[in-house]
């Protein structure tokens, strides 16, 4: 994503985000929430109805792709390749609702797995900025 997720004094407590969430453990649980979470609550029900029948593929694959992102594994790269999320996420339209879905619900699961406050702000703008940037419908 675009926009660097630490500044340097996080970076001399913290080598990078991964370590900062806690490592795979808490990126697993945040990915978990967030599906769960979109799954249950209805105020995500258009992001989830742009998903499949099941979400096991994308639990998989975002958890591989989040431990990568955050400076950990880079499970997701060694398995398919660069990201490419934007070209990925064509087949699904994104508009500004199901963008704001998105980020409401990565918020949420955020707050309900205890990630730390200022690591949650900073991820949330970059979150913003990609998941705005994947936007392929006007409405
Ligand atoms: C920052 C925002 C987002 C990130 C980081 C993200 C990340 C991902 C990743 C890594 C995958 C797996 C891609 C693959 O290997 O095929 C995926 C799949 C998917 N994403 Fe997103 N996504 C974001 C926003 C959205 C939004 C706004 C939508 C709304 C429609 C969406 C819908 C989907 C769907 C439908 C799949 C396919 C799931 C499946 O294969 O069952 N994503 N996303």
């Amino acid at each position: 994503m675009n926009v660097p997720l630490y500044q340097p004094e996080e970076a001399a407590r913290h080598s990078t985000p991964f370590e900062w969430i806690g490592g795979e453990d808490k990126v697993h649980a945040l990915v978990e929430r967030f599906y769960d979470l979109m799954d249950l609550e209805p105020g995500y029900r258009e992001l989830r109805a742009a998903h499949g029948s099941t979400l096991d593929n994308a639990r998989q694959r975002l958890f591989w792709f989040l431990c990568g992102w955050m400076g950990g594994p880079q499970h997701y790269t060694e398995r398919f390749g660069h990201p490419r999320l934007r070209m990925r996420h064509m087949p699904f339209a994104i508009g500004i609702q199901e963008r704001d879905q998105w980020l409401a619900c990565m918020d949420q699961a955020m707050g309900d797995t205890g990630v730390d406050a200022v690591l949650r702000e900073r991820l949330g703008k970059s979150f913003f900025q990609t998941a705005d940037w994947m936007r392929n419908t006007p409405a």
